[in-house]
């Protein structure tokens, strides 16, 4: 996971393994308080890019350094009011209205993107 900054906030990219991958791509949709597939998120599905910005108040969520609270859906946690996002961002459990939001980006190369 890295952390860049882009526009005063906190972008988090995740290299994400295949179990990430797969646990996001295969939550049914009614499961989730703000319905999106997966593959509506990414662009390459290993590559997650997403605004670290916690959708309830704005806090920024743990989960992108080693050691973080993940929480139980592996992606991001957000100690404020216990919001709780999955491998793809989505919000999970808590008060958090949305997912976290994905930033307009493009892939310049293999592995360089550029984000707005
Ligand atoms: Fe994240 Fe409140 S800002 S749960």
């Amino acid at each position: 996971s890295l952390t860049v900054k882009w526009r005063g906030k906190p972008v988090f990219i995740r290299h994400r393994p295949e179990d990430q991958i797969k646990a996001a791509e295969d939550v049914p949709l009614n499961q989730l308080p703000d319905p999106q597939p997966d593959s509506a998120r990414v662009q390459k599905p290993e590559w997650l890019i997403v605004i670290g910005v916690c959708t309830h108040l704005g806090c920024i969520p743990l989960g992108q350094n080693p050691g973080e609270n993940r929480g139980p859906y592996g992606g991001w946690f957000c100690p404020c009011h216990g919001s709780i996002y999955d491998t793809s961002g989505r919000i999970r459990q808590g008060p958090a209205p949305a997912n976290l939001a994905v930033p307009t980006y493009a892939f310049t190369a293999d592995t360089k993107v550029k984000i707005g």
